[in-house]
């Protein structure tokens, strides 16, 4: 169990930050800093604020399984690695919605299944005159779900299931470039692994902190401070960990 925990808290360890460099991340567009930048957008006023109203039941996840199979897989692959086979073309690649989903608030995954790509020149369809609000709300739990691994990927499209080891290989391989390329030093990247792990493990304790409001830039700011204020992390290790995470996004090693 206690593996368990460790292989899934290592999955989530770089969320928004696995390899960029093929073949390393099927989901991870080429155009450098991306998903970042798609990430810290700012949300529309019509769709920022807006929280989930249908429960990640067992019925919503039929629905969203059943949804994600026939509009969806098909380029996110079966288990939301961003692998599926029309998507392995596109530029940017699909998100690894199984992933991404852990890290960014409802408001956000709302607005871009309901908008789809068009602020930002991407091939992802708009959905909101195709799928009613609760269709949309349902996948939103069931990609939340795939990355959980609370349900089985269906298999249908084709694409792996969610898979936190390979994603946490992924990950440290991510790193291990950086300091090759001498973007970050050795003991930066142990920083930057240690200071997100802490902020994946607070997400996970605060839950709730996913829907507060606020940018995604503020919501990690605030589980910085949060982090420093119960002594986990230092204010200097939350500095370096910032001015890491930025760096590492302008190299384009990070989506
Ligand atoms: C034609 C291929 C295609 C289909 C079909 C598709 N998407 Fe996407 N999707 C993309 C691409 C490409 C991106 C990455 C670019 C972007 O964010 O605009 C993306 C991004 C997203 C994101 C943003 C994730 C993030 O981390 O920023 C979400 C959420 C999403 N898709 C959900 C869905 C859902 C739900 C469906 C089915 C209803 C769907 N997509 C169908 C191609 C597709």
């Amino acid at each position: 169990m206690k593996k368990l925990l460790t292989l899934l808290l290592l999955s989530l360890l770089l969320t928004a930050c696995g390899a960029k460099n093929e073949p390393f991340q099927p989901g991870m567009d080429t155009d450098g800093g991306g998903m970042m930048q798609r990430h810290h957008a700012p949300i529309p006023a019509e769709y920022a604020g807006l929280t989930n109203p249908i429960p990640a039941d067992e019925t919503s996840l039929e629905r969203g399984a059943a949804l994600y199979a026939t509009n969806c897989a098909s380029c996110h692959g079966d288990g939301g690695m961003g692998d599926g086979p029309a998507g392995s073309a596109l530029d940017p690649a699909p998100a690894p919605v199984a992933h991404t989903s852990q890290m960014m608030a409802d408001d956000y995954l709302y607005w871009r299944i309901s908008e789809g790509g068009a602020p930002f020149g991407s091939s992802m369809p708009a959905w909101k005159d195709i799928l009613d609000e609760q269709a949309r709300w349902d996948l939103v739990n069931y990609m939340r779900a795939l990355g959980l691994g609370t349900v089985a990927p269906a298999h249908g499209s084709g694409g792996e299931a969610y898979d936190p080891a390979a994603q946490a290989a992924q990950q440290a391989e991510m790193l291990a470039q950086a300091v090759k390329q001498g973007i970050i030093t050795q003991e930066e990247a142990d920083t930057f692994a240690f200071v997100h792990n802490a902020a994946e493990q607070y997400r996970m304790d605060h839950p709730e902190i996913m829907n507060s409001g606020g940018s995604a830039s503020e919501r990690e700011a605030a589980i910085l401070s949060a982090l420093v204020k119960a002594g986990t992390i230092t204010q200097a290790q939350a500095d370096a960990f910032t001015d890491i995470h930025n760096r590492l996004g302008a190299s384009g090693l990070m989506p």
